[in-house]
């Protein structure tokens, strides 16, 4: 008998830290690698959460907090969904966790039996699936595609619905795509989803706060009120403050299910760190001024990124609502050899071979689940971003 548990063995270890953990390999070895792998902002905290923290330090708030969050943060959810929402949830309905990872990963641990079914739409971020499988349940994949700017539509969700769906896990603004669903899309999953009471939702609404060209973001219990009851709204704070290190994330729902992965949380990490969330309540209750600014040059590297590689023959690369992801198609390259004399059979084949020949690190698509894409995160520099793509170029342009 293996001394590992076979739960784990159904588990894939994270492909995009294994693409990162790569790149920091050529790069030691002298490379001049560039990284367009990192889910993360290349931008600091802002000051007056930093101040926040160190308040919190002096203050001597270093102690084990409640398991599920201190109750001026929970309060401080609860003002955020009224105001950006108009949802009412009171401290009880509310879940603070290590990251909204750790949340997300709560909620399935207390709701998953052996033979219960997610519904998750690919390109999916790369956690969900194995998530899913780590808390004993069976991932059912609904698969998207370029022609619909990878959303999901309401004939592929009911299609993926069973007896036995107990979850549907929602992500908008979408890593690793990119995609917004507007109000009149949500509204036609959210009818599907009325006609399936037996299936809650599970939105992750983690990148809400980066979206373009007045995209409105909208979450599912705000668009449809009669889902309240069976919506787990998540979220955090790790990618729009860029607090990725300080670990906050959050859940608003039903007090018996919010009751439930506190009882997960207690028996797991205790309470997510004291001082970040004495940061994070700065983050959710302080000045929201630097966003505007900040999703300004999200957008200028968008448009440069899309630009730039829609000029290469053989990809194609939509324009998303949000995030800080593309996520173009390589259908046009498959078949071909690289300089090197690799043929690239597939989107892991053209990310190895970007990685070693051109010195820029991507993430293939067959890891979020739809092929043959890669994804790129463009949370990095104007001139990082510019001389990556024409390396992208110039490497797409030498095959044969
Ligand atoms: C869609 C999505 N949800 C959740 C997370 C996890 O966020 P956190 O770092 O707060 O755990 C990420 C991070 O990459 C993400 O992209």
């Amino acid at each position: 008998m293996s001394f590992l548990s076979e739960t784990l063995s159904r588990v894939k270890p994270s492909p995009t830290i294994a693409m990162t953990a790569k790149a920091a390999e050529l790069r030691a070895a002298g490379r001049d690698v560039i990284g367009l792998s990192a889910g993360e902002p290349d931008f600091d905290t802002p000051q007056n959460i930093k101040d926040a923290a160190v308040a919190a330090i002096a203050a001597g708030k270093t102690k084990y907090t409640a398991p599920d969050g201190i109750p001026e943060l929970k309060q401080a959810v609860c003002a955020k969904m009224k105001r950006d929402h108009g949802l009412d949830y009171t401290p009880a309905q509310v879940s603070v966790g290590t990251g909204g990872k750790q949340t997300l990963y709560n909620a399935l641990m207390a709701t998953l039996n052996e033979g219960d079914e997610v519904v998750i739409p690919a390109p999916y971020w790369v956690s969900y699936p194995d998530m899913v499988l780590l808390a004993g349940g069976t991932p059912v994949i609904a698969e998207t595609s370029i022609q619909s700017n990878f959303k999901l539509t309401a004939g592929q969700l009911e299609a993926a619905i069973t007896p036995k769906t107990k979850w549907f896990i929602f992500n908008s603004p979408s890593n690793p795509t990119g995609a917004g669903y507007s109000r009149d899309e949500l509204k036609a999953l959210t009818e599907v989803l009325m006609r399936h009471p037996h299936v809650w939702v599970m939105t992750d609404d983690m990148y809400e706060h980066l979206a373009y060209d007045g995209f409105e973001f909208c979450t599912p219990a705000q668009v449809e009120p009669a889902l309240y009851d069976r919506t787990l709204t998540c979220n955090g704070v790790s990618k729009a403050y860029a607090m990725t290190g300080w670990r906050i994330g959050y859940a608003a729902g039903p007090e018996p299910l919010i009751a439930a992965m506190r009882k997960v949380q207690s028996q797991s990490t205790s309470n997510p760190c004291s001082v970040s969330q004495w940061a994070a309540v700065e983050a959710l209750n302080g000045t929201q001024e630097f966003l505007a600014p900040n999703n300004e040059m999200f957008v200028r590297r968008r448009d440069l990124v899309v630009s730039m590689l829609n000029e290469i023959d053989g990809i194609s690369c939509p324009v998303p609502e949000g995030a800080f992801y593309v996520y173009p198609s390589i259908a046009g390259l498959i078949g071909k050899t690289t300089p090197a004399g690799k043929v690239i059979g597939t989107d892991e084949d053209f990310a190895t071979a970007l990685l070693e020949e051109a010195d820029v690190a991507v993430v293939f698509g067959a890891a979020f689940g739809l092929s043959p894409n890669f994804r790129v995160s463009y949370a990095t520099s104007d001139a990082a971003l510019e001389t990556a793509c024409s390396r992208i170029q110039a490497f797409c342009a030498a095959l044969t």
